[in-house]
C-alpha cells in the first residue's frame, strides 16, 4: 500500500511535525507499506524522496507524478499537529476526495483542537475542569475581574494551539496583559484558567484492533514552572511512565479518558491532559494529532504497553482503511 504521511502543516508547531512525520516514515513496516513524504506547508504541498527533491502534489486527488508516472495514495498518515491537520480542515479534504487518513474526523478535530469549546461540550457530561475565562481580540480586559474569577496564580493560554506556545503561567496581577499579549500572538481567541494544585498526567487513548484502550499513563514533572514548550522538548521535564499513582486514582482516570473518546466519537489517537487534584482528575485539553517524535510522550507509552512503533502505526493505518 502507498502510504502519504502528511507533516509540517501551517502552525509554530511545523518543525515538531516534520520529525514526528520522520519518526512514522522510518517505522512503517516495508513488506506492507511504501510510504511516502509529503510536506504540507503555506507555500508548497510536495513529495520529498530521500535525495530531497520534490513534486508537486496535485489538491484535485491528492496524487503526484514521479518519472512521468502518476502515484495515487491509498491512505493518508496524519502527522501534522495544529493547522491545517489536527483542526479539521485536512480531514474535511480528505473526506471530500474519498481519502482515508488515520486521525479522527473533521469535526472532532475542529472541536478538540479549541479548548474552549471542547471543554464546553463536556462539561454538562460531568467532567472536571478549571475555572476560566474567555477572552476574543479586542475585548474590554478587565485584569481585577479576571483574577477575582480565576484566582492566582492562573494559565494564559491561546484557545487553538499546541506544544504551549504562547502559554504563560502569571503570578500577579501586573504580569497579566503582557501574558495575555503574548497568547494573541499564537491565536485571536483565549482562555485564561485557574491553577490546580496537582498531578498532572498525560493520557493516551487508541483505538487498538478495535479496541479502545488507554495506554499507560505518564505523569509530568516540569523543572520549569509548568509544561512549556523548554520543557517539553529540551529535556527540562521528567516524564515518569507508569505514573506513581495510586490504583483508584489511575482506574478513574481510566474510565474518564475513555468516556471522553466515546462522548467525542473519536477516531485514531488521542492524548488528554489532566490534573489530579485529590483524586479527582480535571482536563486540560486533548491532542488527537500527539507529538510521535522520540522525545514524545505517546510512543513511549506505547513501547511501555509492549507495542512497538511499527505496530502502533499499523494499526492506526488498517483502523482508517476499515
Ligand atoms: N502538540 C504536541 C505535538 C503534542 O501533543 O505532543
Ligand atoms: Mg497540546
Amino acid at each position: 500500500k502507498h502510504v502519504a504521511i502528511v507533516m509540517g502543516g501551517y502552525s509554530s508547531e511545523w518543525k515538531i511535525s516534520l520529525t514526528s512525520g520522520q519518526v512514522v516514515y522510518e517505522s512503517l513496516d516495508r513488506t506492507k507499506y511504501t510510504p511516502y513524504k509529503i510536506h504540507i506547508l503555506e507555500d508548497k504541498w510536495v513529495y520529498v524522496n530521500d535525495q530531497d527533491q520534490e513534486f508537486p502534489i496535485d489538491k484535485n486527488d491528492f496524487s503526484i507524478v514521479v518519472n512521468n508516472q502518476k502515484i495515487s495514495f491509498d491512505v493518508v498518515f496524519n502527522a501534522i499537529h495544529g493547522t491545517p491537520g489536527e483542526d479539521g480542515l485536512l480531514q474535511a479534504y480528505f473526506s471530500l476526495i474519498g481519502m482515508p487518513q488515520t486521525s479522527c474526523d473533521f469535526y472532532q478535530a475542529a472541536l478538540t483542537m479549541n479548548k474552549r469549546d471542547m471543554l464546553s461540550v463536556l462539561k454538562p457530561y460531568g467532567i472536571k475542569t478549571a475555572i476560566s475565562y474567555y477572552l476574543n481580540q479586542g475585548d474590554y480586559i478587565d485584569t481585577e475581574m479576571i483574577i477575582q474569577r480565576v484566582g492566582l496564580p492562573c494559565f494564559v493560554k491561546p484557545n487553538r494551539s499546541g506544544s504551549s506556545f504562547g502559554i504563560s503561567k502569571v503570578k500577579s496581577t501586573e504580569e497579566l496583559l503582557t501574558a495575555i499579549e503574548n497568547a494573541y500572538r499564537e491565536d485571536n481567541e483565549i482562555i485564561i484558567e485557574s491553577f490546580l494544585n496537582g498531578t498532572e498526567v498525560s493520557v493516551g487513548v487508541i483505538n487498538y484492533h478495535g479496541e479502545v484502550i488507554v495506554l499507560p499513563m505518564t505523569e509530568i514533572v516540569s523543572e520549569n514552572d509548568f509544561f512549556d514548550y523548554e520543557a517539553k522538548y529540551l529535556g527540562k521535564s521528567q516524564e515518569i511512565t507508569p505514573a506513581r499513582i495510586d490504583e483508584k486514582t489511575k482506574l478513574k482516570v481510566e474510565e474518564i479518558a475513555i468516556r471522553i473518546y466515546k462522548i467525542l466519537n473519536m477516531k485514531g489517537f488521542s492524548r488528554s491532559e489532566f490534573i489530579i487534584v485529590d483524586g479527582v482528575p480535571f482536563l486540560l485539553e486533548m491532542n488527537t494529532v500527539p507529538g510521535l517524535t522520540r522525545e514524545s510522550i505517546l510512543p513511549k507509552q506505547a513501547k511501555e504497553a509492549n507495542i512497538p512503533l511499527p505496530d502502533l502505526f499499523d494499526n492506526a493505518i488498517v483502523l482508517a482503511l476499515q
